[in-house]
């Protein structure tokens, strides 16, 4: 213990924090670059934190003070999507200078961006391999698959709730991709007919949905702003780049608030 008052640079270890910038080349943009991601990683933890929270909170049956949580992360996937706008003031030039130092490196490595999916419910435990050197991080990522999801445990508060939601799927191995079910599309059919008697679970699943919403927002604003910077090249990743982001548009963890829209 110190005697010494706090300051606004020990409390949040900004020493620290600062020094956590190297930029492999001398070039300018390189900064930008890295500070996008590392602002990124952070806002992806604390999404971490709230959906853990939500969870919780769903699992009690809590389902109002489930929404200032997924109201929060909403807000929080708006800020990220709003930062490719500053990303794209980058252009080709500026980042051809410095890529090659990434080497094999890319943001599909994120082991917190994998570890929201699969809190979502976007199950694929391809990703845990390019963990192999951080078990830390891995065994967060390995948690998270094997826990229900988001939607899982939404489902099951659905079922306690008196909507008829399939054993096979509330028993259902939750660390498999989910597949829709056009038992649990009727059962939300239901809520979304009559708003007025299911208004929690309403709310809850258009909480849900703007979350879904926004991650495909983000996505779209992703490829784009990689179309913009390198054009059709691989990514270095390792994957064909704009066509396998392009690949991604499609995913919705919640699918079925997705196709009840059809038959409403
Ligand atoms: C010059 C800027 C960027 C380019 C050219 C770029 C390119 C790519 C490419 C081509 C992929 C596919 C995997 C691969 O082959 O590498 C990818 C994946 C990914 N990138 Fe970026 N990226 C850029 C910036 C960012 C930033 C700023 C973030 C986060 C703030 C980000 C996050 C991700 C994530 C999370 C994935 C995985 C997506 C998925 O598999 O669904 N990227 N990126």
């Amino acid at each position: 213990m110190t005697d010494t008052p706090m300051t606004y640079a020990r409390y949040l270890a900004l020493d620290t924090l600062l020094d956590c910038q190297h930029p492999q080349s001398g070039e300018g943009d390189e900064m930008l670059f890295i500070i996008i991601h590392q602002t990124k990683e952070l806002w992806l933890k604390q999404i971490i934190r709230e959906l853990h929270l939500a969870k919780r909170q769903v699992q009690a049956d809590a389902l109002v003070p489930a929404y200032k949580a997924l109201a929060r992360v909403s807000r929080i996937q708006s800020v990220m999507t709003q930062s490719w706008d500053i990303l794209a003031t980058m252009t080709p030039s500026d980042y051809s200078r410095f890529r090659a130092g990434l080497g094999p490196s890319s943001g599909f490595q994120s082991d917190q961006f994998r570890t929201i999916e699969y809190l979502l419910g976007l199950k694929d435990g391809g990703f845990l391999k390019y963990q192999e050197d951080r078990p830390q991080a891995q065994s967060a990522m390995q948690a998270a698959l094997h826990a229900p999801s988001v939607w899982d445990d939404t489902l099951a508060a659905a079922s306690r709730a008196g909507l008829s939601i399939p054993q096979a799927v509330l028993a259902r191995d939750v660390s498999q991709p989910y597949v829709p079910s056009a038992d649990v599309e009727a059962a939300f059919l239901t809520v979304y007919r009559e708003p007025e008697r299911y208004w929690e679970l309403y709310q809850l699943a258009e909480k849900l949905v703007d979350l879904d919403d926004a991650m495909a927002t983000w996505r779209h604003k992703h490829v784009l702003t990689v179309e913009r910077i390198i054009g059709g090249k691989r990514g270095t990743g390792g994957t064909a780049g704009v066509s396998y982001l392009q690949g991604t548009l499609a995913k919705r963890a919640f699918p079925e608030l997705w196709s009840l829209r059809t038959a409403l």
